[in-house]
């Protein structure tokens, strides 16, 4: 506790990072270490990432975006791609009310294919629930690929030229950014890996172009409000040039 107290009064509050991209890893590897199955594991991954965004809100960051459900983890055994899900559903039915209670506005991101009418519906309403909340914006990825979103925006964009309604040479970066769906959000400008894995994974390709990477052993269950502290202090003492010098 000292420690953490100790950390945060090294953040620079006028500096923070706009928007946190986080690649929860680790969780079966947490569950295996104590002997017990994966859905363990990302059942306190669960009760982890619920004091990361309570302390993130608490800081002021304005956007986070967690990687829940990606669209590879498909190929997970079924019974644990079903545990995940429930897992989701629960987290999205609790977040109404408890998130809420904190003002956080909720958001899930990702292709609807291949989910439940359940879930469907749940998301629906958790983010009607939570859309006039002024906290921070917490995007749950969830069935989401980078390069899925690249191709739906390509396929919107498309359309729109296709029915005459914009001219090839108006699309840019803006245009490309405002089909994505992060649309109106800023770029992540700190993405955060546990448990010492270093890969994108098809995280967010377009929005991390410029971001500062920050990773740690730690295992997600194990990440705590003080790490999060430990990673916006680093991000805040490396020197950010985006291309210039
Ligand atoms: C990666 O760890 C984690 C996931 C694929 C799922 C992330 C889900 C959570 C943190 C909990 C649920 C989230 C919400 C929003 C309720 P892994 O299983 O690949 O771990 P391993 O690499 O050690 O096997």
């Amino acid at each position: 506790m000292f420690f953490s107290k100790k950390k945060i009064h090294e953040i620079d509050m006028s500096n923070l990072p706009k928007h946190i991209g986080i690649i929860m890893d680790g969780n079966g590897r947490w569950a295996k270490k104590r002997g017990m199955p994966r859905s363990a594991g990302h059942s306190a991954g669960a009760d982890s990432l619920k004091k990361i965004i309570t302390e993130a809100n608490n800081l002021g960051i304005g956007y986070i975006t967690v990687y829940a459900f990606s669209t590879e983890n498909w190929k997970r055994p079924k019974e644990e791609v079903d545990y995940l899900m429930n897992l989701l559903l629960n987290y999205l039915r609790n977040a109404e009310k408890t998130l809420s209670g904190e003002n956080v506005v909720i958001r899930a991101i990702g292709s609807r294919k291949g989910l439940s009418d359940e879930i469907c519906k749940q998301i629906d309403k958790t983010e009607k629930f939570t859309e006039n909340n002024t906290g921070i914006v917490m995007n749950i990825a969830l069935n989401y690929g980078g390069r899925e979103e690249i191709v739906h925006a390509t396929k919107e964009i498309a359309t729109i030229v296709k029915n005459g309604e914009m001219d090839i040479k108006d699309i840019d970066d803006k245009v490309f950014d405002s089909h994505l769906y992060t649309a109106n959000q800023p770029d992540v400008d700190l993405l955060i890996r546990t448990s010492g894995e270093q890969r994108l994974s098809n995280f967010m390709l377009w929005q991390v172009s410029y971001a500062e990477m920050w990773f740690t052993d730690k295992l997600w269950p194990d990440f705590k409000p003080r790490d999060l502290h430990q990673a916006i202090i680093d991000f805040q003492n490396r020197g950010r040039r985006f291309g210039g010098v």
